[in-house]
């Protein structure tokens, strides 16, 4: 038994926050921003949505385009670092809310990496049978968590949400996933939940940017090479790149790698920004609609984020 893709959605919130929107409250500029990250906008929730609003709209989109109605769903798995309740899950949420049946339902924490562990986890949930249709979603309101008075961590991340349907197949879709953690360097990269750690001095996003962007190069590049031996595959084999979107010139990095000109990945750092657990099921969404993304072409999923976690997917969408 294989796992395939039988649909994607996503969604993104209507209000959108330009860089030069963001000069006129903090000391940056748009050409810093662009430069350094290769982020133009990003999308901002409204006050009246939880993350739970935006995954859920991900979901239906994703459940019209595989053709399934809510009763046909085994399972709900939800990627997120900005989950609306500390408990219970945003995935209870999300159930309720598409109208599923008493199926299971719940959340993974691996920050930016969410995604891949959600797929991965999905993916051997189908291979061993207990379940034949996984929703996957990602989900984030970064745009909450972030201190709006931090010029380093407030420009890089924006909200919404990004889902797929994975369904049981006779022929492989998911080839492979890849999933990494070195929590020695927890520290670099972590909001910490203050009512449980009453040392913690805020809530906010904290980053040592540097040493994360060293890290990320290294680790993904690591987990290209440990993808495409898994696979007996090299480098020319892959269509198509769809990596997490935190920085154009990490994502570059990886294009380099890969020998793969940019016109081979999936790009939308510059109009969304970093939005976590979302970034990979967005980009695949807005590939698959627009085109680009077709059916049998293979495609490198991967992600990185704080934990420090790192993970990849291989798919014959
Ligand atoms: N606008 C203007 N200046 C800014 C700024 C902003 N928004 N943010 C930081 N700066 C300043 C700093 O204060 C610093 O000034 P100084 O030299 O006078 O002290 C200078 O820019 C350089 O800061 P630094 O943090 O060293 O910049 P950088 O080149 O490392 O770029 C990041 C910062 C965050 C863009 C980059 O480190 C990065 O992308 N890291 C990886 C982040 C990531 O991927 N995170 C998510 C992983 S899932």
């Amino acid at each position: 038994m294989h796992s395939t893709i039988l649909g994607t959605g996503s969604y993104l919130p209507e209000k959108i926050l330009t860089n030069k929107d963001l000069e006129q409250f903090i000391d940056t500029t748009d050409e810093w921003i662009t430069t350094r990250t290769g982020i133009k906008q990003r999308h901002v929730a409204a006050d009246t949505d939880t993350t739970a609003d935006l995954a859920t709209r991900a979901c239906r989109n994703a459940m019209e385009s595989a053709g399934l109605t809510p009763d046909q769903i085994d399972m709900v798995i939800v990627a997120t670092a900005t989950s609306d309740d500390a408990f219970p899950s945003t995935a209870s949420r999300v159930q309720h809310a598409l109208g599923l049946r008493n199926i299971v339902a719940f959340d993974v924490s691996a920050a930016c990496a969410g995604f891949n562990h959600g797929l991965s986890i999905a993916d051997q949930y189908i291979k061993t049978g207990f379940a034949k249709i996984i929703i996957v979603v990602g989900c984030e309101m970064l745009t909450r968590v972030v201190d709006w008075a931090d010029r380093s961590t407030c420009v890089l991340f924006g909200d919404g949400a990004g889902a797929v349907v994975l369904g049981a197949s006779d022929t492989p879709g998911v080839l492979s996933t890849h999933l990494h953690c070195d929590g020695s360097q927890h520290g670099i990269l972590y909001a910490p939940n203050t009512l449980v750690q009453k040392n913690a001095d805020s809530p906010f996003v904290k980053m040592e940017g540097r040493e994360v962007f060293r890290h990320a190069v290294t680790r993904l590049g690591e987990l290209v090479d440990e993808t495409l031996a898994a696979n007996n595959l090299t480098k020319n084999d892959i269509d198509w790149l769809i990596p997490h979107q935190a920085n154009i010139r990490i994502i570059q990095a990886m294009a380099k790698k890969l020998d793969m000109s940019m016109d081979k990945v999936i790009v939308t750092v510059d109009a969304q920004g970093n939005t976590s657990a979302a970034s990979i099921p967005l980009a695949l969404d807005i590939a698959v609609r627009d085109g680009r993304v077709k059916r049998g072409d293979l495609v490198l999923l991967e992600s990185f984020g704080g934990g420090l976690v790192w993970g990849s997917a291989l798919i014959r969408y």
